[in-house]
């Protein structure tokens, strides 16, 4: 199995330290706190490959973590953290959005979103961003195990009309890091990405 094989490979805080734009790379992304590293930890099986944290704003570089040669996940820091300068914020945006416009062998972004905290501002950015670089998103309502199901499938639908109604382009899927449910289906779009 691909996932299990991950391994830490490096960080980099701006652009010019990225490794060689070759093979695939899926970002995650999300606001601050909304479970991405946990996430990746949950995907690849590795209780400990990200740093996870109850403090948001605990992933501060551009991480990545590897399953091969050619194939690597990108955990991006968390956006929208509150007490981060204005100053840093703006560079972090303009790498942010200079990394999804520019880099080829970008296939596509996972965005995760607390469930409970759809579609904020800047979960807006992104997919419009990611829309306007001809990116393919798939969205992980996060923690989903913090609503009962019939609530939790009432926010998935919602979300998708929303999006909808904003013209935004991107799969939606419930999912919970802590009892593993979505798994598959956030496993199946990444081996679609990566050609699995
Ligand atoms: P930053 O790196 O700060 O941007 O955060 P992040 O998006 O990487 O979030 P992280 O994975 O560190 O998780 C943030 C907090 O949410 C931690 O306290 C996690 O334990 C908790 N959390 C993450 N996923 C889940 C989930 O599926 N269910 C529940 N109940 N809690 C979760
Ligand atoms: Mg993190």
């Amino acid at each position: 199995q691909l996932y299990r094989k991950a391994y830490y490979n490096g960080s980099a805080t701006e652009l010019s330290q990225l490794p060689e734009d070759q093979g695939y790379e899926v970002a995650f992304a999300g606001r601050s706190n909304a479970g991405k590293s946990s996430a990746i930890n949950c995907i690849t099986e590795i209780s400990a490959l990200a740093r996870t944290s109850k403090t948001p704003g605990r992933t501060q570089m551009i991480n990545f973590f590897s399953f091969d040669d050619e194939r690597a996940l990108v955990d991006l820091p968390g956006y929208g953290y509150a007490k981060v300068p204005e100053k840093m914020k703006l560079k972090w945006q303009h790498t942010l959005a200079q990394y999804l416009e520019t880099r080829q062998c970008l296939r596509g972004m996972m965005l995760m979103m607390d469930i409970r905290h759809p579609l904020k501002p800047f979960d807006i950015q992104m997919l419009t961003w990611a829309n306007q670089a001809d990116l393919p998103v798939h969205i992980l309502l996060t923690k989903s195990d913090k609503l009962k199901k019939g609530a939790g499938k009432q926010s998935l639908l919602s979300v998708r009309n929303e999006l909808k109604k904003l013209s935004l382009n991107a799969s939606v899927q419930l999912f919970s890091s802590l009892n593993k449910s979505g798994k598959e289906e956030a496993t199946q779009k990444l081996d679609d990405w990566f050609e699995v």
